[in-house]
């Protein structure tokens, strides 16, 4: 698949998670092949003004590439301001479909949905400005009474949007219901530039279909990657990753990336979240969830997840 002049090696996506897609976990994804990673997405305002932490989440490694670098916002020439300094990356991404009420209330992230003008405003901006390809992603419309995908593609489109997500909620559903799918299919239908197909895939079959159910040209997967980002391999080789030894390695691999990037007294806490994931349906975790929500220290996180995956029969 091609996005502008980037040639990714398959069109399996990963999809941008705020706290969740930093660089440890993009460099552990980015190992099980996919084509393409997305940071978490990142504040034009609050890198146009300089803060340090803004510029920390949006530092990328030679692991975590191709990657696209999601910005977020609502003024066109502060978007432009940085798709230019986060043209390091590989890809620009427009957020237009997140749902936090503090995004939307700013009148960015999903709320660009009721305003296809200045969808086409930001598109062009960024497009000028960006020394990369240039995608967005959007969901349906604010609400079922507000489908307003079909003029936002175009306007993204026709402002020289080079791909486009779409994810087949509106933003009231938040990650409630089911993603739809003949939207998708209709929208890119309209469209000239490659579509990615987006929400609630998670298996190898659900990969399959999205592309026939759609004629989308990517599948963009998300939350099927929270404490399994083997899933990636499994989508696209058709395996199954079963061995507890090796979800033991990745495990603790990405635990300890965390507080390589983070340092371990921030990064233990932000890798609890992941431990939990990690864990899940295994044999005894219920009761290594208060452990694992409490540990302190790498040593203390590695200690209680070898005795659980080495428990287990
Ligand atoms: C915890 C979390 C954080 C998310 N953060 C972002 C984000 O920063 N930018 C974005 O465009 N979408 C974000 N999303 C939406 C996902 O990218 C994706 O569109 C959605 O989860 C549907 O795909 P899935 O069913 O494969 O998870 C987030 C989703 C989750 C669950």
């Amino acid at each position: 698949m091609k996005i502008g002049k980037v040639l990714l090696k398959n069109n399996l996506i990963i999809a941008p998670m705020a706290g969740i897609t930093d660089r440890a976990f993009r460099e552990i994804a980015m190992g099980y092949g996919a084509g393409l990673s997305c940071s978490e997405m990142i504040s034009a305002k609050a890198l146009y003004y300089g803060d340090k932490k803004t510029l920390e989440l949006a530092q990328i490694s030679n692991d975590d590439r191709p990657i696209s670098i999601q910005i977020f916002g609502s003024e066109p020439d502060i978007m432009a301001f940085a798709a230019d300094k986060l043209s390091y990356g590989d890809i620009i991404d427009i957020n237009m479909g997140c749902p936090a009420p503090k995004i939307y209330k700013n009148n960015e992230g999903g709320a660009l949905l009721k305003n296809p003008q200045l969808i086409y405003d930001i598109v062009k901006a960024v497009k000028g400005a960006s020394k990369v390809p240039v995608t967005v992603k959007m969901r349906m419309g604010v609400d079922h009474n507000n489908i307003t995908i079909r003029e936002c593609a175009i306007a993204a489109q026709e402002a020289g949007a080079d791909a486009l997500t779409l994810h087949g909620r509106t933003v009231d559903m938040m990650y409630s219901g089911s993603a739809d799918r003949e939207i998708i299919r209709e929208v890119k239908g309209l469209l000239k530039i490659p579509v990615i197909g987006n929400g609630d895939v998670k298996s190898r079959e659900d990969y399959l279909s999205m592309l026939n159910d759609t004629g989308c040209d990517g599948v963009m997967v998300g939350r099927a990657l929270l404490g399994s980002p083997w899933v990636i391999e499994e989508i696209l080789t058709g395996t199954k990753m079963t061995s507890n030894t090796k979800k033991l390695e990745v495990t603790k691999k990405h635990i300890e990336l965390i507080c390589k990037y983070r340092g371990e007294y921030i990064g233990i806490k932000e890798a609890r979240k992941h431990a939990l994931w990690y864990v899940k349906g295994l044999k005894f975790a219920a009761q290594a969830k208060r452990e694992l929500t409490t540990a302190n220290s790498l040593e203390e996180m590695n200690n209680l997840l070898v005795n659980l995956f080495l428990s287990q029969s």
